[in-house]
Order: C-alpha cells, then structure tokens, then sequence
C-alpha cells in the first residue's frame, strides 16, 4: 500500500510509437537529460522471446510464456566501452536481443493477452522516483495510463525503415533494406491491429511527427512539454 501511494506521485512520462520512429532514442536522452529512470519496455517483450527460443517454448503457448515471464531474471547495463549490455538469467544477449528477428518474435508474444497481463508489474516496479521516461506502445494508454505527460511519436514508414536498416548496420548486424521495410510494415500491421492493447495514441496524447526532425529537435519538442506541465 505504501509503495503504491509512492509510485502514484512519482511523474511519468510515456513515448508510445511504431519502431523506427525514434522513440527509443528520444526517450534515453530525455532521461538523461532529467535524470530520470528509462522503461525500455519493448527489451522486455524482446528478452521473453529470446527466453522462448532457448527454452524452446512456441511463441504462441500462452500459459509457457506466461510462466516463463515469471522466472527470468533480467539485467541491464553497459559494457566498459559504454555500450549496451543485456544479461538473460546472467547470459549476455545483447546482439540477439537488437537482432530483426528477436523483434519479429517479440511483436508475435506481445499480441497474447496475458503475456502482455504478467509483464504489468515488471514495468510498473520501474516507476520511482525522480521519474520515468516510458517508451513502448501502451505505456499512455494501459501501463501509466495516470502519467503527467503522454506523447506519441511518428514518422513516415519509409523514414522509419530507412532508420532501422542503418541503425542495424551500425550494430553490425546485416539486412537487406527491402527486408526491413517489409518487416517494418508487417511489424506495424501485427502491433496497431491486434485486440490486446493495440498501437495507438492515448486520447491525451501529444502526436509528433519526426520525420523531419532530428533526435535533438525532437528531444526539445518534447522537453517542452514536459516543463509545461511539471
Ligand atoms: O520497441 P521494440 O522494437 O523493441 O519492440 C519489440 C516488439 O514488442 C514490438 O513489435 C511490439 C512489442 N511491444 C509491445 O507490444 N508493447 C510495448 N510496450 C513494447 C513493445
């Protein structure tokens, strides 16, 4: 009872949209530049899929995943050059965490209704003070529904997929742009049309289209708003 009336005062700032629009990015910055913590949450759906191929669970057993989500143990952090470093029950998965196919995986787990039900508290326990920058696709409208400040980010599809192609390619990771474009639409299709909370924008969201802007320019669009109303 006590963490929860400290959790409700805590603010929290969601950052829903389609991948490639920025969000993730966009987000990281404004937490740091507020120096609040970051709920990276698509890395958790990601993280039950990569459990789900090692254990060798289907990615439609709803009732395995649901008990799979219950007992990994997941830890995030950065290597000694900075980068990102993501431990699975103490096994680095960065690489395969980032990879086109963990995210195919992860958009086909994320459309089961109670997987999506048992990663609730998980995201909800990132919520402490000084604040949250929450970046996914139902942070405004089922996770924080309360927060203080709810954007939703766009960006043309092309933009976007032109966005991830070079952001593997700087992880190292290879693709052909024809398969991320296409991955990025069917990816779109599966997360804006399925019935369990559906990519869309919160009705008291904030829309902002980046297509045209860069990350500096969207992260101070942003910031704006947020020292507009807390
Ligand atoms: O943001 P991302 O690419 O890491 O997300 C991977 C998949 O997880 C995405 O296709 C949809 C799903 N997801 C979701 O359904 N809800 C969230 N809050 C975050 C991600």
């Amino acid at each position: 009872m006590c963490s929860d009336t400290i959790s409700y005062k805590v603010p929290v700032v969601t950052v829903d949209g389609p991948s490639g629009s920025g969000k993730g990015t966009v987000s990281q910055r404004l937490a740091a530049e507020l120096g609040w913590h970051f709920l990276d949450s698509g890395a958790l759906y990601r993280l039950l899929a990569c459990a789900a191929r090692r254990d060798g669970i289907a990615l439609d057993d709803e009732p395995a995943l649901v008990a799979l989500a219950d007992r990994i143990n997941a830890e995030f952090g950065f290597s000694e050059n900075g980068d990102e470093r993501v431990l699975l029950d103490g096994v680095d998965v960065t690489r395969t965490l980032r990879s086109e196919e963990t995210g195919n995986a992860a958009s086909q787990v994320a459309a089961l209704p109670a997987v999506r039900t048992a990663l609730l508290a998980w995201q909800r326990r990132y919520r402490r003070p000084p604040g949250l920058i929450a970046d996914g696709r139902d942070m405004g409208t089922v996770v924080f529904p309360d927060a203080a400040v709810k954007i939703f980010l766009e960006a043309r599809p092309e933009e976007r997929a032109l966005r991830r192609y070079n952001q593997l390619k700087d992880n190292g990771i290879d693709a052909s742009l024809e398969e991320v474009i296409e991955e990025v639409r069917a990816r779109d299709e599966r997360d804006r049309t399925r019935t369990a909370a559906p990519l869309v924008a919160a009705e008291d969201a904030c829309i902002v289209d980046s297509s045209d802007l860069d990350v500096a320019a969207t992260v101070a669009i942003i910031l704006g708003q947020i020292r507009a109303k807390i």
